[in-house]
């Protein structure tokens, strides 16, 4: 078995669970209900974002469960347009007031600026949070590979999270990541329930008694330094979507799974401000 059995990855020496729970769109009750549940299930990462509304709920989830925030990996991103390094501290210490924590695991630059805000100034701000221990880590998000590679020169960030799922294939980044000892985490990895549709995934489902979305998950994990973060707004999906790690795809599901893309090549979070990929 590949060494992710431990439902922890470890790379350039720092720990993260490698399943965790997405909370975009997760809003109100059901979201502190969701960050509870998910913890009672055994999820110990949870991503969230400025952006996403949310923070004050995840953090409400995390007091009220009674898993220490200690044992838990939260990540939050700084929205597009609070780049500079004054919007980025003062966004982000709301941040922590509103997750009711003092310092967070990973802080993502959440998509590259839109409003010509050097990278240098937004990596440095965020050097000078980790410098202060409020965040743990920091890393980026939706970066393409030219801006990865300027933010792994300017910064000592630790990943980079972007879009990954059977149907879109990230070869070039994930590359990238793995030579320079990155997390590399996949969001919409079930393709916002698109695997469901694709016969290969249910097929092979089948055989192991399991649904696509697991298949997908599972293939996500068995690759080197890639974390994956399902959402979902109800408790047996949570459950099921946890539930990967009993199990182990062959190298000719791997490679069926992996030639998927070439057919579709489909992304399906692509905003007017996204960079060129
Ligand atoms: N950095 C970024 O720019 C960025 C962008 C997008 C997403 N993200 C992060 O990545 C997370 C996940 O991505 P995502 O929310 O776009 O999509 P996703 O996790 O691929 O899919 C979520 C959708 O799948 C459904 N689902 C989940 N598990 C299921 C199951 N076992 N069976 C059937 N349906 C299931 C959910 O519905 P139900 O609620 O009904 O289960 C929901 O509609 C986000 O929540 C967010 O934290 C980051």
């Amino acid at each position: 078995m590949i060494e992710m059995e431990s439902k922890v990855k470890v790379v350039n020496n720092i720990e993260i669970p490698a399943l965790g729970l997405g909370t975009f769109k997760l809003l109100g009750d059901l979201c502190v209900e969701a960050i509870k549940d998910a913890l009672d299930i055994g999820y110990r990462h949870i991503d969230t974002a400025q952006f996403y509304g949310n923070e004050e709920e995840v953090g409400t989830g995390i007091k009220k469960s009674t898993v220490s925030r200690n044992d838990i990996w939260l990540t939050t991103k700084v929205w597009h347009d609070s780049l500079s390094a004054a919007d980025l501290t003062k966004t982000f210490e709301d941040s922590l007031k509103k997750l009711k924590t003092d310092y967070v695991d990973l802080l993502l630059i959440h998509w590259p600026s839109t409003t010509g805000v050097p990278l240098e100034e937004s990596l440095e701000a965020m050097t000078k949070l980790k410098e202060a221990g409020k965040a743990a880590n920091i890393g980026v998000s939706n970066f393409p590979p030219a801006m990865f590679e300027q933010a792994m020169e300017l910064a000592n960030i630790v990943c980079n999270q972007v879009e990954y799922h059977p149907f879109l294939s990230q070869d070039t980044l994930l590359k990238m990541a793995v030579e320079s000892n990155m997390f590399f985490t996949a969001y919409s990895p079930i393709g916002q329930g698109e695997v469901f549709k694709n016969d290969l995934l249910v097929n092979i489902a089948e055989k192991y008694n399991k649904n696509a979305a697991q298949v997908a998950l599972r293939w996500l994990l068995q690759q080197g330094n890639v974390l994956a973060i399902p959402r979902s707004s109800k408790h047996e999906n949570r459950k099921s979507n946890f539930d990967v790690f009993d199990f182990e795809l062959n190298e000719e599901e791997m490679a069926q799974i992996f030639k998927i893309s070439s057919v579709t090549q489909k992304r399906m979070v692509n905003p007017d401000f996204a960079p060129a990929w």
